[in-house]
């Protein structure tokens, strides 16, 4: 049995100093949105299992083995979101008049049940973008630029976009039976799974990881082969707005993505910082039915665990140290003490950070207490410093102490810290 004191398996705490990486990536998120003119929005993190089952597809992974759904005490299906795109589309189509063009991005937990390695856990944190409207392969490739934004942002490198099309909604029945007519000659060489693929779900046959169906893949024409001149236009022009918008990218023919509600553009970034689990983020352009209305769009989710997996320590302690540096303030009897609560809140208020101990330590625990902390400058009061109207300023890095008059403090520590 779990102890009581252990997270569940597959669901992390997220603690101190890891934590800063985090919030960085999430700033810098938040500008990079901002920049493109995406909004924000919180979706409930429980939502009706129907607003999932209904729009990922029967033989998706997620469906068949990975929700965590549950009864109410009411007697309704509901379940932990498994990504975001569903429950976004569900806010929209009660809003779809105002939110025709709307351009969305969500950042939080999801939940799969799925067995945890590295990179794979069972609640993981998705930054997600969902652009409302009808198909534009130049808007696709903006939404793909956004993400390389963010990549850039982040100072993330040695990522992969790979691209790819599944042609248009229209052309899926001409896809998937051009796909079964070229593979079915061959089934005695697929994998157990994939000739069962072959009946349900033929797309998926392409990205197995099975050497022996990747090589019968290999041979296989690209899906193009089977779609509308349309949507072969549609992919050239993704790829040359691409160019436009200045991303890197590759084909990847076996690239179809898991999710039924794709239809044109699709697309995945890898690391090969990643082993195993190597997608970074998926996204692409969607048709979905949301509360009896179709709705449009196109999206991506960014896995945030495996953008820290990949983040260099390098940039992950610059982004540690980022935080403000720290001033603790150290009263040698009960007056410096009350003269130093003064001070914690004006020094506060003045944006610094700042801590003292209010328990009535010794000077020689609070000092230590300034170490623990990591605090950059103490401010020492003491009887001759509080006779003199001074305080000592030490700066802990350099070992060096000056008395400065308690009436500058303010001004001398926002110089320092700037
Ligand atoms: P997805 O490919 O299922 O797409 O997930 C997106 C990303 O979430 C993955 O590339 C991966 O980085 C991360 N991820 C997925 N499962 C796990 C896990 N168990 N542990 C850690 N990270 C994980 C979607 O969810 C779509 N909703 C993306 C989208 C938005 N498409 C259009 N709009």
């Amino acid at each position: 049995m779990a102890k009581i004191s252990q997270s569940l398996q597959g669901m992390t705490d997220i603690e101190t100093p890891e934590v800063r990486v985090w919030q960085t990536l999430e700033v810098r998120a938040r500008e990079v949105m901002d920049r493109f003119d995406f909004q924000e929005i919180r979706t409930p993190i429980v939502e009706m299992a129907s607003v999932y089952t209904h729009s990922l597809g029967d033989t998706s992974e997620i469906i068949q083995k990975q929700m965590y759904a549950f009864e109410t005490r009411g007697g309704k299906q509901v379940c932990l979101r498994p990504e975001g795109t569903a429950g976004v589309m569900r806010y929209v189509a009660g809003n779809l008049q105002e939110l025709q063009e709307a351009r969305l991005f969500y950042l939080g937990p999801m939940f799969r049940a799925e067995r945890p390695q590295k990179g794979r856990k069972r609640q993981f944190h998705q930054l997600g973008t969902e652009c409302i409207g009808p198909p534009s392969a130049r808007q696709d490739a903006e939404v793909i630029a956004l993400q390389a934004a963010l990549f850039e942002a982040w100072e993330l490198d040695g990522a992969e976009f790979q691209i790819n099309t599944r042609g248009s909604a229209e052309d899926f029945p001409a896809v998937l039976q051009g796909l079964r007519n070229e593979l079915l000659p061959r089934r005695g060489e697929l994998c157990e799974e994939c000739q069962r693929r072959l009946e349900e779900n033929v797309l998926r046959v392409l990205d197995c990881k099975n050497p022996a169906c990747g090589e019968v893949v290999d041979a296989l024409p690209p899906l193009t082969t089977w779609m509308e001149a349309e949507s072969v236009a549609y992919y050239a022009e993704l790829k040359s707005a691409l160019e436009a918008f200045g991303v890197p990218f590759v084909e990847n023919k076996r690239l179809v993505r898991g999710l039924d509600y794709y239809q044109h553009s699709i697309w995945e970034v890898t690391s090969d910082r990643l082993g195993a689990q190597d997608a970074l983020a998926g996204g692409g352009r969607y048709r979905m039915q949301a509360s009896n209305k179709q709705i449009e769009g196109v999206g991506f989710g960014i896995g945030m665990e495996r953008v820290l997996l990949t983040l260099s320590e390098e940039v992950q302690s610059r982004m540690i140290a980022e935080q403000s540096p720290l001033v603790f303030l150290v009263a040698q009897n009960e007056e410096a003490r009350g003269v130093h609560l003064q001070s914690l809140s004006d020094l506060r208020q003045a944006g610094l950070r700042v801590r003292m101990d209010l328990a009535g330590k010794s000077m020689k625990a609070q000092m230590k207490a300034a170490g623990r902390h990591q605090a950059r400058w103490v401010v020492l009061l003491g009887e001759a410093e509080l006779a003199a109207g001074q305080v000592q300023l030490r700066d802990m890095e350099s070992g060096e102490q000056e008395a400065v008059p308690l009436s500058s403090l303010l001004n001398v520590l926002l110089k320092k810290a700037s």
